[in-house]
C-alpha cells in the first residue's frame, strides 16, 4: 500500500534530516511547540490505539460516542474519554499528536506513527475472540512498509542516524493474558503454568524488540502491566467486587521477565537505551492515594453496564458519568484521561519509583 507521496515524502525526509543534525529550529517556529525527538513509534494494544481498528471486521472498537467525549474532535478509535498515555507523552515531547497508521499518509507521518491495535498480544493468537486487530508482529511489518517508502527516497546512512534518534514506546502483553491466558476458549492454561508462560511471552518479545533493534530502533519505551486484578471487568466477576488477587499475581512474573530482558538487550544490543515504565507502581499508588489525586471513584467504570459498571464495556451512545475526572477507570478495562495523563506525566519526568533506570526527558536527550 503506498501510503507516502512524492513532494510530501521529500519535505518530511528533509526536515527530518534537519533534526537529526540537531537543528531543532526547523520545527519549533509555527506551534511554539520545541520538539525534543524527530519522531515517536507507537506500538501496543487497545491502552493506546488511536484508530487503526477502525476500519477492520473487529469488536474491539471505540469510534462511536461516548469515547472521546473530552478529545477534541469527538470520538477517534481511542479507548478512553480523551488522551492515552502517549497523546501525553507526545505532547510532552513537544510532538503533535501521532496519527494512526491506518490514517496517516504524507506530511501526517513527519513525526512519527502508532501501529497499536485493540485486542493485539505479543502472541499473534492473542485477542481472536475480537476477529480483526493487528498483533505485535505484523505492527512491526507495519512499521517496516513505513520505512521501506521512505528509503526509497532516502539513503540508509540518513535514516538510520535520525532512527537512532526516535522514541520507540512499546506497550503489549495485557491481552496476553486478558483475551488468551484467561479466556475459557484457549487452551493456553491447560498448556503453561504462570512462569512458563511469561516466559513464552518474553522469548518472543525479545524477538520482536530485536526485529526492531535491526530495523534501526535505538531508543526503546517499554511499558509493563498494570494492576489487572482490579479493573471494573475483573471486579464484576466477584461477588463482592474485591479485587482479583489470582489475577494481579498472575501478571507478576511477565513484568519481573521483563526487567531481566531489559537488562539482556542492554547487554547483548550495541547502542540499544531502553527504559521501563512500572504501570503496575504507577497505579498502585493511584488506587492507594486516589484522594490525594482528585479521585473518589476507583472500583467502577464511567461508562459500562452491570456490576461495577464493567460487566459489559461501554455501548455505542450510552450516557457516561459526568464527572469523569473523579474516576479512574473510563470503562470495564481501560483508565479516564485523567489516569492517563499522571501516568504519562510521571513517565516522562518521574523518578525511579516509576521509570527507570531513566526516564523518558531524559532518554529524549541523549
Ligand atoms: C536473559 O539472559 C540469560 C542469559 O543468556 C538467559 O538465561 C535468560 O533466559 C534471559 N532472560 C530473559 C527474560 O530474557
Amino acid at each position: 500500500m503506498t501510503k507516502l507521496r512524492s513532494p510530501s515524502i521529500f519535505a518530511l525526509l528533509t526536515m527530518w534530516i534537519a533534526l537529526s543534525q540537531g537543528q531543532e529550529d526547523a520545527f519549533s517556529g509555527e506551534s511554539g511547540r520545541r520538539e525534543m525527538v524527530p519522531a515517536m513509534f507507537i506500538f501496543g494494544d487497545s491502552l493506546i490505539d488511536n484508530g487503526n481498528n477502525n476500519d477492520l471486521p473487529s469488536f474491539a472498537k471505540a469510534n462511536y460516542y461516548p469515547y472521546g467525549i473530552d478529545f477534541n474532535g469527538g470520538p477517534t478509535g481511542r479507548f478512553s474519554n480523551g488522551y492515552t498515555m502517549v497523546d501525553q507523552i507526545a505532547e510532552l515531547l513537544g510532538l503533535p499528536l501521532i496519527p494512526a497508521y491506518s490514517e496517516a499518509s504524507g506530511d501526517q507521518l513527519l513525526h512519527g506513527v502508532n501501529y497499536a491495535s485493540a485486542a493485539a498480544g505479543i502472541l499473534d493468537i492473542t485477542g481472536r475472540n475480537f476477529v480483526g486487530r493487528i498483533p505485535f508482529n505484523q505492527q512491526i511489518s507495519n512499521f517496516e512498509s513505513t520505512l521501506n517508502e521512505i528509503r526509497n527516497n532516502l539513503g540508509p546512512t540518513e535514516l538510520a542516524q535520525a532512527l537512532t534518534r526516535c522514541i520507540f514506546f512499546v506497550g503489549m502483553g495485557s491481552n496476553d493474558y486478558l483475551n488468551n491466558y484467561l479466556m475459557p476458549n484457549y487452551p493456553t492454561r491447560n498448556q503453561f503454568d504462570d512462569q512458563q508462560y511469561a516466559d513464552l511471552l518474553t522469548q518472543h518479545y525479545t524477538q520482536q524488540l530485536t526485529r526492531l533493534y535491526n530495523l534501526g530502533a535505538r531508543k526503546f519505551v517499554l511499558a509493563g502491566l498494570g494492576i489487572m486484578g482490579c479493573i471494573p471487568s475483573i471486579l464484576a466477576q466477584s461477588a463482592i467486587g474485591a479485587c482479583s488477587q489470582e489475577v494481579n499475581q498472575l501478571v507478576l512474573p511477565f513484568n519481573a521477565n521483563t526487567k531481566t530482558m531489559i537488562n539482556n538487550l542492554s547487554a547483548n544490543l550495541p547502542g540499544i537505551h531502553v527504559i521501563y515504565v512500572d504501570v503496575h507502581n504507577m497505579f498502585q499508588d493511584i488506587l492507594t492515594n486516589y484522594r490525594s489525586y482528585g479521585f473518589s471513584v476507583i472500583n467502577r467504570g464511567c461508562c459500562g453496564i452491570g456490576r461495577n459498571s464493567g460487566q459489559i464495556t461501554c455501548l455505542p451512545f450510552q450516557t457516561p458519568c459526568p464527572n469523569r475526572d473523579q474516576y479512574i477507570f473510563w470503562d470495564a478495562f481501560h483508565p479516564t484521561e485523567a489516569v492517563n495523563i499522571i501516568m504519562g506525566r510521571k513517565a516522562f519526568n518521574g523518578d525511579q519509583t516509576v521509570v527507570y533506570p531513566i526516564n523518558i526527558q531524559q532518554l529524549a536527550n541523549l
